[in-house]
Formats: structure tokens, sequence, C-alpha cells
């Protein structure tokens, strides 16, 4: 595959976080970028600061007919072939699994695992029909792992994992190439944007103060990670990890597969009585 640079890169969430950094970095490598995110005042920010050819699209990623929509749009719109679709668009919500609202539940698994859905099949026909380009699915370290509060959110990761490891083998010979990210402590808006009914420790009253945590905690920059999946697509990885904390605790689970947790709750616990 030659490389993305220059060729037109879409995708989702590029409102904030990981999508904005990833649009603004494959941006100043040449490549016209077609930007979504249901955060419209996120979106504008992200393309007010590209100076290349940009699209940009209110879109919820649950609403299919939105994403074929936008497909047919991006197809007509690109000035270079599409070599990226970065289905990235996710959310979250902190809560137990025994007094979890099905609702939360139920919009985390629509957001992170239908969203994705809908990213690749409305745009898998054209990147068949060029027989070149790559589809990257953010899923997250919790696609690895199974964490406490987590639950929903897990169970969505492990999905986009499982849905794309089965797309890449189908999509042999094809030209087209898929790939997974797993990120791990990014520091975005993501806790920011979440959902809060309780974290496991029961340290945090509501979702500013586990944002405040977690800013603390997530190591890895949006422009670092943006840089870690470039290059990972350019490589054409088939699993992109970002950050040491991810590549940690891949290691751990394959040396651990069911005792990882015994290790993660012994470190939290050192962090916590390091505070
Ligand atoms: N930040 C981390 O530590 C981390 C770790 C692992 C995985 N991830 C994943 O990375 C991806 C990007 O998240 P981020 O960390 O940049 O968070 P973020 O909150 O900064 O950005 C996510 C973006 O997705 C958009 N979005 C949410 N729901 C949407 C919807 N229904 N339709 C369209 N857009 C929607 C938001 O408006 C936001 O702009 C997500 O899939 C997230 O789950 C993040």
């Amino acid at each position: 595959m030659s490389s993305i640079n220059g060729r037109t890169a879409v995708i989702t969430g590029a409102g904030s976080g990981i999508g904005q950094a990833t649009a603004r970095r494959l941006a100043a490598h040449g490549c016209p970028v077609a930007l979504a995110d249901w955060n419209e005042e996120g979106l504008e920010e992200t393309a007010a600061s590209i100076s290349g050819p940009v699209l940009t699209r209110k879109l919820d990623v649950r609403d299919r007919q939105g994403q074929m929509a936008f497909a047919a749009d991006v197809k007509t719109w690109a000035p270079a072939p599409i070599g990226l679709v970065f289905n990235n668009a996710g959310v979250t919500v902190l809560q137990g699994v025994a007094d979890a609202s099905p609702e939360d539940d139920q919009w985390v698994f629509d957001v992170n695992f239908h969203g994705v859905v809908h990213g690749v099949t409305s745009f898998l026909p054209i990147l068949l029909e060029q027989r070149s380009g790559a589809i990257v699915n953010t899923s997250s370290v919790f696609g690895l792992v199974g964490f406490p509060h987590q639950s929903a959110y897990c169970a969505s990761k492990f999905a986009v994992r499982g849905y794309t490891e089965a797309l890449r083998q189908e999509l042999r010979g094809t030209g087209v190439h898929a790939a997974v990210v797993h990120p791990g402590g990014v520091k975005t808006n993501i806790v920011a944007n979440a959902r809060f009914r309780a974290d496991y420790h029961g340290d945090h009253a509501d979702v500013t103060s586990a944002a405040r945590e977690f800013a603390t905690l997530a190591r890895t920059t949006p422009e670092r990670a943006a840089e870690i999946i470039h290059e990972g697509i350019e490589k054409q990885k088939a699993r992109i990890r970002v950050g040491p904390d991810a590549v940690f605790l891949d290691l751990l689970v394959r040396l651990a597969p069911t005792r990882y947790y015994d290790v993660i709750d012994r470190l939290e616990g050192l962090v916590r009585r390091g505070r």
C-alpha cells in the first residue's frame, strides 16, 4: 500500500481529543480531511485549525442513514482517493453492573459499536471499489482487559476489536486493510464527556471530579496518540497500541489472562497510597 499522506482521511469524533489531533496531523501531511462529530463547536474548532481542504459534517454515528449520506458526500467531494476511514467517536459511562442504567449501557454500546459498524459499512464499498485504503477502528485497552464500573464500555470495545479482526480476515486480497487501535490513558475529554453514576472506589461525587483525576493519570497527549496511530497505519499494523500503559496491559493480559486484575489492583493501591 502507498502512504496515506496526501490521500483523503475520514475521521469521526474529530471535534475533540484523539480524532482532533489525528485530523490536524494528517492535514499537516497533505491529507484532505472529512470530519464528523455530533459536537458542531468542536468540529468547527478542528476545521479552523487546518489549512488544507476540509469537509465537516454534524453527525451522530448511531445514525446509519446519516453515515451513508456522509459517505456519499465524501465520495463526491474527495480531492484525492480515500486513504483512511477512522471510526473513532466514542463515549463512556461510569457505573457498576448491579445498579447500571440500561439506557446508559445502550447509549455506550450504540455509539461505540454500532457507530463503528455504520462507518465501516458506509465507506467499505468505496474502498473496495478503489482496491485501496485503511479502515481503522478505535477500541481501547478496555478492549483487552475488563475493568470494574466500565462494563458496557468494555463490552463495546471488545466488540469493536472482534468485529475489526473478523473484517481484517475478510479483506485479505482486496487491497483494503483493517486495523484496531487500543489507546491507554490519553489526556482528552473522554471522562469529562462521560455519563456518571458511580466510580469503582467511590472516590468521586460527580463526573467533574472523576475527570480531574483522569487528567492526572492519563499520560499520553492526543498529539502523541495521533503520531502513534499515523505511524501504525503507515506500517500497516493490524493492532495499534497507544501509550506505554497500553503496551503494559497487553503484555499483562497475555501473562495472566484471568489474574491480571490482581496486579492492576495492587498498582492502583500503590498509586492511591502515594497521593
Ligand atoms: N482518552 C482515552 O484515554 C481513551 C482510551 C481508550 C480509548 N479511547 C477511545 O478513543 C476514542 C476518542 O476518544 P477521545 O479520548 O478523543 O475522547 P473525546 O471525548 O475527547 O472525543 C470523542 C469525540 O467523539 C464525539 N462523539 C461522541 N459521541 C458521538 C456520536 N454519537 N456521534 C458523533 N460523534 C460523537 C464527541 O463529541 C467527541 O468530540 C473513543 O472511541 C474512546 O473510547 C480513549
